[in-house]
């Protein structure tokens, strides 16, 4: 396993792929955020397309920021709230695998999206991603249940290939879904 010293602080990313969001940050969120989480994951399509708990309440929100904390600590799970000034409006995290890997996850809240957010902070993660000062990964994966076009669309401006349909790739809650999967090396242009 990779050891990570990545910071759980990352620049504003307001500037970033022309989004006008000044207060746009993205930071790892705390135990003090597990309302603002709680809130957010009641969204149907974080349900449908996610694998939280649903439905999902206030201990799911402190179980997952627990997971968060340990994540850092141990350098498994590197996990950045997306920030709007104080208020969370999403989530992005690398979950790193052998050998300086990592699969990619993300969500927005509803008020958030149309506006390439996303892409502004997954262009920021994948940067400190690959950089050597960063996390120095080789490779990223992604995937995302078949039918999620809002998340493959991010992906794939962001550079990653779609390679494909993996049948029952996916576990959610129990349920096995088909998924699409994709990738991107730190030696492709991006
Ligand atoms: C995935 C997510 C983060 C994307 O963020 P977003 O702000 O909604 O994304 P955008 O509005 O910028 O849309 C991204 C692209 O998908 C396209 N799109 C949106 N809905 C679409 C649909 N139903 N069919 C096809 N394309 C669609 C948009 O036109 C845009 O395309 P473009 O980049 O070529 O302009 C957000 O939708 C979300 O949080 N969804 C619920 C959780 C989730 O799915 N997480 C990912 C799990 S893998």
């Amino acid at each position: 396993m990779v050891r990570v010293t990545a910071s759980p602080v990352l620049a504003p990313i307001g500037a970033v792929a022309g989004v006008r969001a000044p207060g746009l940050v993205l930071q790892a969120p705390t135990e003090a955020d597990a309302d603002a989480v709680a809130a957010a994951c009641q969204d149907p399509q974080i349900q449908e397309w996610t694998t939280v708990p649903a439905p999902y309440d206030r201990a799911d929100a402190e179980t997952f920021l627990l997971a968060v904390e340990r994540g850092w600590a141990d350098g498994t799970m590197l996990t950045w709230a997306i920030k709007d000034g104080n208020a969370i409006v999403g989530m992005i995290g690398l979950a790193l695998e052998p050998v300086r890997s990592a699969e990619l996850g993300y969500w927005l809240v509803p008020a958030a999206r149309g506006r390439g957010w996303m892409g502004a902070a997954l262009r920021v993660v994948v940067d400190h991603a690959f950089d050597h000062d960063g996390v120095g990964l080789d490779r990223l994966l992604w995937h995302a249940y078949v039918g999620n076009w809002p998340s493959r669309r991010v992906a794939e401006r962001a550079g990653f290939r779609v390679e494909g349909t993996i049948r029952a790739h996916g576990i959610q809650r129990g349920r096995r879904r088909d998924s699409w999967i994709g990738t991107l090396l730190r030696t492709d242009q991006r």
